[in-house]
Formats: structure tokens, C-alpha cells, sequence
């Protein structure tokens, strides 16, 4: 009996070597180990032997199922791996095809503008600010030196919506906005960008534009001077529209500063030589600027005797047709896509 058992292991064991599929290992498996299988049947022809004789053979019939068991377990795996891998083989994807091409959007060129400005300004150590659309003509005006019936406010054909309320024509009116609100009178550093209105419509011209306006308020001996307005204007000038330009300030008057500056730039069109774009004068007008007013410093809580600083101010839009060569900035507002379309920021592509 010993050697049956013997022989029946060996003989399934080489069986189980020879199988090739996980179906016939199955059915492989029930003739050897199920109830009508040759060990069982061993287990079942126990009772013809002699008492001390069926221990022995139990433990051998139990350890000839043990090792059969283990091999047919071990064959198992073996296909299920087997199986495993052709099926990760077949759903195997090359992430190294290149993929349809996605349709990026873009960033207006009125906001990117605006954020490299940003950008530029809070690196010099400058805060960004906001202010409101609908103001008084407190802040729009009064604060800023223009008292009723100032000459200097028919420039600015304005969108009243009661005596008092206006869409804001200048962004000026954060400068005394910021003031009031710093009752510690701490030193400011702001620029403020956002939407102006005024009543006019052409090719440079729109009823709503945006402005950036600078304030730069320190205390008197700190000695704040038109030195620093310019190396600032050109830090601003040449990152924002072209590293090439020049400036040139020439005397001016804002009822806000004193004395007050246009900067005019080279014209980049024609690289200062003269063009029709320059009429012939080889500069182009960029931006107001000056040495911010007593008058402005006493009516918003500063004491002229103890603070001086500068201010400037300048439309977004027009920057951006300098930047972009646009010629006329109604572009800038109709949302045509095939011109909002070149601003899809190929050039900063990696
Ligand atoms: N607010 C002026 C305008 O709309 C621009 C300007 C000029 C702003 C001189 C300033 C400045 O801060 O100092 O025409």
C-alpha cells in the first residue's frame, strides 16, 4: 500500500508538471484529490488493514495530498501571473505617442499687460490697490486739487450718474483714496489698474479704458525726488513696452502735481528718426507724471511740510498697442477671436 501511494503521488506530480491551461489544471485537480479520486479511494480501502497499520498509511495519504495540493496551487499561479500579463500586454498604452493637440485660451492683452505690471511693481516693493468704479466727485476731483468749476475737469467729459456719482475718469482717485485710508500716514507705495470712463470714441480713443497710477509718499527726509520718478519710469517704460526706448520729460501741467511732466518715449516705430506716428518728432507721449502737490498732500491728512513723494499715470490701452503694435484700440474691446488669437502666449512656450 505504502508503494501505491507512492506511485499515485509521483504519477499525479508528473500530471500536474505536464498541464498547459488553468481549465484542464482544474479538472486535473478533482480526479486527483475529489471524492472518486485514486487517494480517496486509498483513504476508503483503510478498513481491510490492520489497526496499527492505518495510522501510518493516514499520515501518508495525508501527506501525499499536502504536497500535490502545493504543487497544483503552485501551478495555479503560475497561470493566473501567465494570464495576468497577456492582459496588461493587450491594454498596454504608449505614453509616448504624441496627443491630439489641446486648444489653449489666451490672456487678453489688457491683462497681461496688467499683470506684468504687477509683477514689476510689487518686485520694486510696491503694494497693488483697488478702487472704485462709481466714485464721488470728492475723489475723482476735489481731492486731487480740482475744486468745482476747475477748467481742467472739461478735459475729462465725464459719465455722471447723480450730482455726486461718476464713473471714475481717472484712476487719480485712488491716489487720494490710499491717503485717507493710511491714518497712520506710514510711507505708501502703490500702483492701482482698472477701468476709466470718459465720452469719447475713435481709433485711439474709447468710452472705457484703463489707467496704472503710481504713488510713491515718504517722509521729507527721505528727499523722494524727480531723480527717482524717472529711474522708475525707466525701469517701467523699457519692461513693460521695450528695452530700447528712451525717455524724454517735458513740463507740463496736472492740477495734481507740481511740477508736472509728460514723458514721451522714442517712437518705436520709426526708432526715433521720425515717422507719421511721431508727426515727424521722433517721440511718442507715454505718461503724466510729477511731484505730488501740497495742496493734494494737505487735503488728504498728509503734512507737504513733513511728506513729499511722486505720482504718474497713464492708459493701459494705449501701452498695449505700443507693446502689440495694435493699431486701433476698438480692438481691444470687440473680442474678434482671431485677433485675441495671436495672444495665445507661443512665445512663452517651454
Ligand atoms: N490722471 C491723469 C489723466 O488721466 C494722468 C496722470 C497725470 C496721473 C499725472 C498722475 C500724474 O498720477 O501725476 O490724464
Amino acid at each position: 500500500m505504502k508503494s501505491k501511494i507512492e506511485e499515485i503521488k509521483k504519477k499525479s506530480a508528473q500530471e500536474i508538471e505536464k498541464i498547459t491551461d488553468l481549465k484542464s489544471l482544474e479538472e486535473l485537480k478533482v480526479k486527483i484529490l475529489g471524492k472518486k479520486g485514486e487517494l480517496t479511494s486509498v483513504l476508503r480501502s483503510m478498513k481491510e488493514l490492520a489497526e496499527e497499520e492505518r495510522p501510518v498509511i493516514g499520515s501518508l495519504v495525508n501527506e501525499a495530498r499536502d504536497t500535490l495540493e502545493k504543487l497544483i496551487s503552485k501551478k495555479e499561479e503560475e497561470f493566473k501571473k501567465y494570464e495576468m500579463n497577456k492582459k496588461l500586454e493587450k491594454e498596454k498604452i504608449d505614453i509616448t505617442l504624441p496627443s491630439s493637440k489641446l486648444k489653449r485660451g489666451s490672456i487678453h492683452p489688457l491683462n497681461r499687460i496688467i499683470e506684468d505690471m504687477e509683477d514689476l511693481f510689487v518686485s520694486m516693493g510696491y503694494d497693488v490697490v483697488e478702487g472704485p468704479e462709481l466714485e464721488t466727485d470728492e475723489f475723482c476731483f476735489k481731492r486731487l486739487n480740482l475744486p468745482e468749476g476747475h477748467p481742467a475737469r472739461d478735459m475729462q467729459d465725464s459719465f455722471y450718474i447723480t450730482d455726486n456719482y461718476l464713473l471714475r475718469t481717472q484712476t487719480s482717485a485712488v491716489q487720494a483714496r490710499t491717503m485717507i485710508a493710511n491714518k497712520n500716514q506710514e510711507p505708501i507705495r502703490m500702483i492701482t489698474c482698472g477701468k476709466t470712463y470718459r465720452r469719447e470714441d475713435d481709433a485711439t480713443h474709447s468710452h472705457q479704458f484703463n489707467q496704472i497710477e503710481g504713488l510713491v509718499i515718504d517722509k521729507k527726509e527721505r528727499n523722494v525726488s524727480l531723480a527717482d520718478l524717472k529711474g522708475t519710469l525707466e525701469v517701467f517704460v523699457r519692461k513693460i513696452i521695450g528695452a530700447n526706448l528712451d525717455l524724454r520729460f517735458r513740463p507740463s501741467y496736472f492740477p495734481f502735481t507740481e511740477p508736472s511732466y509728460e514723458v514721451d518715449v522714442t517712437c518705436f516705430k520709426c526708432g526715433g528718426k521720425g515717422c507719421n506716428l511721431c508727426k515727424q518728432t521722433g517721440w511718442i507721449e507715454v505718461l503724466g507724471s510729477g511731484i505730488v502737490h501740497p495742496n493734494v498732500l494737505k487735503i488728504n491728512g498728509y503734512d507737504p511740510e513733513k511728506y513729499g513723494g511722486f505720482a504718474f499715470g497713464t492708459g493701459i490701452d494705449r501701452l498695449a498697442m505700443f507693446r502689440y503694435g495694435i493699431t486701433d484700440m476698438r480692438y481691444l474691446y470687440t473680442n474678434d477671436v482671431r485677433f485675441l488669437n495671436q495672444f495665445d502666449r507661443k512665445d512663452e512656450e517651454v
